[in-house]
């Protein structure tokens, strides 16, 4: 896919919301990306165009079927004005694995990174400086044809929307609790638990909505088959300091291969700390906090950053973790990982792509 990009700017730009109160998704900028597939035609027509809604035939396989699938990374300002973007490549590759998973056409990743530089390099003004914002970027695949019979689609759209953001989780930075949930599951081996599918996000609704309804931000998954052994958080990847050791849940097919995860198990053993990827039940948790054992608990994903998390609650057991405190690993990390991302600090394992 080498195609040009046309561009067609708006002629109505927006007016910009207030940096100080961003919130999450839900201002959007002026222009968007959008290219097309078809059988034989391959990806096509790739054209940057202003914002807008997309026109859909009422039939159109994805509203049925759910043949979706999506990204989010940011790109950052630095303070010194360079637009940075972190590991964007590992997004791209993340959209082919998803896109195989869902039986949906791959997407030539130098092209994809292209795409979205030139996509946020035109809405640039839209990237906000105040501290702990940026530019989230999401990247999605649709099916579009419009035909009930339930197979793969022939036709396709990659879109990608731009939202200049603040924290994900109302409480900003600070540390959420979270609700283990003990009867419905988010994926299986074998499932699309690894891909980045919107129905993945879709089925783990119910337990979300009753989770807030008790008063915590996000639900813990157990894996499906035993509901015993941790698998990830609604929207993030999660870590545990136990005695001293990092521990996260192993890629076993059902968890989202998230690409904080990955730098931070990478900065981690950079730094000499005992990592590991492996299976942990809730209940060796449980007897960890219970002995006094259980240090750090925090989520890591691209939209919630590092997420310390505070309190757990188990079957009405509430595990408070570091006292409700952020712990001194979640703080490294995210001084650490932030530091890349908006330049302040040197970026010695080349993770940001300046666009020019
Ligand atoms: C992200 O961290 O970018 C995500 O996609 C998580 C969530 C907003 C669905």
């Amino acid at each position: 896919m080498s195609a040009q990009i046309k561009i067609e700017t708006t002629k109505h730009p927006k007016l910009k919301p207030d940096q100080k109160n961003l919130g999450f998704g839900k201002y959007f900028t002026d222009h968007m990306f959008i290219m097309d597939y078809s059988e034989g035609k391959s990806w096509h027509e790739p054209r940057i165009i202003p914002y807008q809604p997309l026109v859909l035939d009422p039939a159109t396989s994805v509203l049925h079927y759910g043949q979706a699938i999506f990204e989010g990374m940011k790109a950052y300002l630095s303070t010194d004005g360079r637009m940075l973007l972190f590991r964007p490549r590992r997004n791209m590759e993340r959209i082919n694995r998803s896109d195989d998973r869902m039986c949906m056409p791959t997407i030539d990743v130098d092209f994809g990174v292209e795409a979205i530089k030139t996509l946020v390099k035109l809405d640039k003004d839209w990237i906000p400086t105040v501290v702990g914002t940026s530019l989230y970027i999401r990247p999605f695949v649709i099916s579009t044809d419009p035909f009930l019979g339930v197979r793969a689609s022939n036709t396709y759209k990659f879109i990608i929307i731009l939202s200049p953001v603040g924290a994900y989780y109302p409480q900003g930075i600070a540390p959420v609790n979270i609700y283990v949930e003990p009867e419905y599951v988010r994926a299986v081996r074998g499932g699309t638990g690894f891909a980045k599918a919107a129905g993945n996000y879709a089925g783990g609704m119910k337990a979300q909505t009753i989770a807030a309804k008790k008063g915590y931000v996000q639900v813990l998954w157990l894996d499906g088959i035993e509901r015993k052994y941790i698998e990830e958080v609604g929207a993030m990847n999660v870590f545990f300091k136990v005695k001293g050791e990092v521990i996260t849940p192993d890629l076993s097919g059902s968890i989202l291969p998230g690409v904080t995860r990955e730098s931070v198990i990478f900065l981690l053993k950079h730094w000499g700390m005992k990592v590991s990827e492996r299976k942990i039940s809730i209940h060796e948790l449980f007897e960890a906090y219970q002995k006094g054992e259980l240090e750090e608990a925090f989520g890591t994903g691209t939209a919630a950053v590092i997420s310390p998390i505070g309190e757990l609650n188990w079957n009405e057991h509430r595990i408070v973790i570091n006292n409700n405190k952020t712990g001194e690993v979640a703080h490294k990390l995210y001084d650490t990982l932030t530091g890349i991302q908006y330049g302040r600090f040197k970026d010695e394992f080349g993770w940001t792509v300046e666009i020019k």
